[in-house]
């Protein structure tokens, strides 16, 4: 096994077969030296920098009803929030004093915000912040709006695949949401120029080493700049509520697979895996992840935002707990960094 990983270190693919047998024989030992690898290889390509993104979680309003998301249009007990202009704009506000040179915009997929509506967000954020990077994390779109939003000036844009197998998606998501328009919209995302991010949850109820193998490959073949893997956790108000929770450990092995398979791409620590352990972020920068996204919505609004079950939303992984994160980063070795941090080609 050790051999396979040494030949994902050097020709950044394996096959399909040999993905399997990674997945299915690996031993904790081997695991210990595909993470070591590739927290070698995020040194090789990033030093000891470490990207933050400030994460602004504008409205929990949801027309999709995705069976594992606590903000799914069927929970009734989930409290809807929309954030105002104002609103967004006070948290850029607050997180550029704390240094953050990347705003994500993260949303449900909500019929209130228009195109119109977001074109004007980017519009208001980019003129004020004309230094910072600006992502945007709100759904499938057509074409025409992505193109609108590059238009005004986005810079980045995460839509994770979930998985990259038919039969798991629909295990996961109900009609009308199809694998298919799901990775149209990436290439569309990646067509229009966007610094494209995709990704899975790790342990999501149905997820074989097969459905794995296929996350591994689409991602290779699509090539995204940034790439967000985390435990699945149960939300008590979706259907999944009795699956089992993904592990620490198979995360951060998949982190490391993804550093080796993608040298360059910029891979964050979730705040899911900061949930599932007390340790998780820092275990997944010391597997090849090299940012991290702290939380800067209103503290009011940030329990209403609850994608699953004890998410974590006060202390260092969120923006007030700037100073405690870049402690816990130079703990390890690792300096938090100001810089915008786009992607490397
Ligand atoms: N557990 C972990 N991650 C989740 N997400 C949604 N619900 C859950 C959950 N229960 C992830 C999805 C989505 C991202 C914004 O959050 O992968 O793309």
């Amino acid at each position: 096994m050790k051999e396979l990983i040494d030949k994902l270190y050097k020709e950044q693919i394996l096959s399909r077969e040999e993905f399997f047998r990674l997945l299915t024989e690996r031993t904790p030992k081997e695991e210990e030296y595909a993470r070591n690898l590739a927290a070698e290889v995020r040194e090789k390509n990033y030093g000891k920098d470490i990207f933050i993104r400030g994460l602004i979680e504008f409205t929990n309003y949801c027309k999709n009803d995705c069976f594992y998301c606590g903000i799914r249009k069927s929970n009734k007990k989930a409290q809807r929030y929309r954030l105002t202009l104002e609103e967004i704009l006070s948290c850029c506000q607050e997180g550029y004093e704390l240094g953050f040179r990347t705003f994500v915009l993260q949303g449900g997929e909500d019929g209130f915000f228009t195109k119109e509506r977001i074109v004007s967000l980017i519009h208001e954020i980019k003129e004020r912040y004309p230094d910072c990077a600006l992502t945007l994390s709100i759904g499938e779109k057509p074409y025409e709006e992505y193109q609108a939003y590059k238009e005004a000036g986005a810079d980045r844009y995460l839509l994770r695949h979930e998985t990259a197998d038919e039969e798991h998606y629909r295990m996961l998501h109900p009609e009308p949401l199809s694998l298919a328009h799901r990775k149209e919209c990436l290439r569309n995302l990646k067509k229009l120029g966007f610094q494209t991010g995709a990704g899975f949850m790790v342990g999501s109820p149905g997820q074989t080493a097969q459905t794995l193998v296929k996350d591994f490959l689409f991602l290779k073949e699509l090539q995204p700049q940034m790439v967000g893997i985390g435990p699945f956790i149960p939300h008590q108000d979706t259907p999944f509520r009795e699956k089992t929770a993904g592990t620490l450990k198979d995360t951060l092995f998949y982190l490391a697979l993804i550093r080796l398979m993608l040298p360059k791409v910029l891979l964050p620590a979730t705040t899911a895996l900061g949930t599932i352990h007390p340790k998780g972020r820092e275990l997944g920068i010391l597997s090849g992840a090299n940012v991290v996204m702290p939380n800067l919505s209103p503290s009011e609004v940030r329990k209403k935002y609850m994608l699953y079950d004890n998410k974590i939303c006060t202390g260092e992984e969120a923006a007030e707990g700037i100073q405690d994160l870049k402690k816990r980063m130079q703990a390890i070795g690792c300096k938090v960094v100001t810089a915008r941090g786009d992607y490397k080609g």
